[in-house]
């Protein structure tokens, strides 16, 4: 509340002045929904991986509801705001957007009657994307069954019209441009991952505002309760990411000597198993290549990571020991290479981070495939541990991570029972 209430009086200080000098929209001309004959095929399936790369089914689909009809909530520290119906249904979705209307919606962040979209929709990211890739996304978003379904009413407590401000303050239009020093690959990585891919909106922090911290990207940020790691330099994996090791990661979400995926990132692997191996493979070098570290001292510290053994069956009065020891040491200590194992935590990411919520998260409610699919499953210990006990154990595996102790551990097991309540 805090963090709203004042970043509200900023924007309405700032507003008035602003506003006036700020340009306005004009509304875009509504068109007869075109019929799906009057795109190419070939068009049309470019643009569903495209809309794979850019999560558009993730954000615009409520939890059960049909894809693409809108009223998933993005919560945001101004208030809630949900994915629009982007289906092509005339009255509740966008069947009356011309393709000049949806380019800017993606290139400007304003919708056919002109007024501003908030920044929840990463159009601050989209805004990279070429027209030609554009049209592509237009033909596949036109070719999904129609859906009527109101969007709910967003609950953000800036009006409309002052996201002129923030635009004014953040935004930067302007198709991506390929850089003639990077080879062709990594120019695609580039142009995926920061535009369309937008892995900056969870994995780089926010100012107060909520605009990415553009000076230090990738540094970490806060996303629906979890943290999106540091990548690159500042990675804290204990095993340094490669190129290939990332590609497999991305498609399938696991790879060797990293933790399987979880929370928000599920959802972004699941998009992008539907996309290209090759254009999967570009986002990972572009990835890759940013963490500078010498390449010996990443494989030094690999090295030195896969060569610690499991701990947990070591004798230890430890509290949190001795509940690894009965709960979880079987799997984790096995190794994946063992039936019915998984991988030893000193190599997951999760007791290595600045926080212990996604640890917490994982451990309380598991890592469950969704129906059909066809993966690992961690268990869920919610009802299980108690709080008392799950403290003691996050405790615990954060010395896996040989890192300083976290501070109020309890709290955050309180507070994430306290979410689920
Ligand atoms: C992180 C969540 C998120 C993702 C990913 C996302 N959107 Fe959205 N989108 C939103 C939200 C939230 C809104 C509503 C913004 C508002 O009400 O101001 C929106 C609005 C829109 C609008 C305006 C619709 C209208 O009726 O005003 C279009 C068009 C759109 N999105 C297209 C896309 C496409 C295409 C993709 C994939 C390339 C995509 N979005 C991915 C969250 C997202
Ligand atoms: C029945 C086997 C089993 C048990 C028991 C189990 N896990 Fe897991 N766990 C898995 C599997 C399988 C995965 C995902 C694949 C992998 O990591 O190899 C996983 C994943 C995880 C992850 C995510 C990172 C990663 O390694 O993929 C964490 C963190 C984790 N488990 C912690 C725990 C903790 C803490 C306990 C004890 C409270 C526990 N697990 C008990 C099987 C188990
Ligand atoms: C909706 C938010 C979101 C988006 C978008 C997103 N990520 Fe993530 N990512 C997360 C979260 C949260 C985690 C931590 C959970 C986990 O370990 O799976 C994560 C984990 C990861 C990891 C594992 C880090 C480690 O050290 O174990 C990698 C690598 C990664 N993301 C890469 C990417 C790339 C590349 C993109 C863009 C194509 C991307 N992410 C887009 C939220 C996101």
């Amino acid at each position: 509340m805090h963090v709203r209430t004042a970043a509200a009086a900023v924007l309405v200080l700032v507003g008035g002045l602003a506003l006036a000098s700020c340009s306005s929209y004009t509304a875009i001309a509504p068109v007869t929904p075109p019929s799906a004959e009057a795109f190419a095929p070939e068009l049309i399936a470019k643009g569903a991986q495209l809309a794979a790369v850019g999560d558009c089914v993730t954000c615009h689909t409520a939890e059960d509801g049909k894809s693409y009809a809108g009223g998933f909530a993005v919560e945001t520290p101004f208030g809630t705001v949900y994915g629009t119906n982007l289906t092509p249904d005339t009255e509740t979705g966008i069947g009356r957007w011309s393709e000049t209307a949806f380019a800017r919606a993606l290139h400007e962040g304003v919708d056919r009657a002109g007024h501003h979209l908030y920044p929840a929709f990463p159009y601050d990211h989209f805004a990279k994307t070429t027209d030609e890739d554009i049209r592509a996304l237009y033909a596949f978003i036109m070719t999904r069954e129609p859906v009527r379904a109101r969007t709910p009413a967003n609950t953000v407590i800036v009006p409309r019209p002052f996201v002129a401000i923030w635009k004014a303050l953040y935004f930067e239009r302007g198709v991506f441009q390929p850089d003639p020093a990077q080879d062709a690959r990594r120019n695609r990585g580039e142009y995926l991952a920061e535009g369309l891919g937008h892995c900056g909106a969870c994995h780089t922090p926010r100012n107060k505002l909520g605009a990415e911290k553009k000076d230090n990207p990738y540094v970490g940020g806060e996303v629906e309760g979890w943290h999106a790691p540091a990548l690159g330099a500042v990675s804290p994996s204990p095993v340094p990411w490669t190129a290939d090791s990332l590609a497999a990661y991305l498609r399938t979400g696991i790879t060797d000597a990293h933790g399987l995926t979880a929370g928000p990132m599920a959802e972004v692997v699941r998009n992008l198993a539907r996309v290209s191996e090759e254009d999967v493979q570009a986002i990972a070098r572009h990835m890759a290549a940013l963490d500078t570290r010498p390449a010996e001292q990443r494989k030094a510290q690999a090295t030195k990571a896969l060569a610690a053994p499991p701990r947990g069956r070591a004798a230890s009065t430890d509290r949190g020991a001795v509940i690894y020891a009965g709960a979880c040491a079987d799997c984790h200590d096995r190794g994946r290479a063992a039936e019915g194992g998984a991988l030893p935590l000193s190599l997951a990411i999760a007791p290595a981070l600045p926080t212990p919520g996604n640890l917490i998260h994982i451990i309380r409610d598991g890592i469950v495939p969704k129906e059909h699919e066809h993966a690992p499953w961690m268990p869920n210990f919610a009802g299980a541990l108690t709080d008392d006990q799950l403290t003691d154990l996050v405790v615990y595996l954060r010395t896996l991570a040989e890192l300083p102790p976290w501070n109020d551990v309890a709290g955050e097991v309180r507070a994430a029972a306290k979410e689920q309540e």
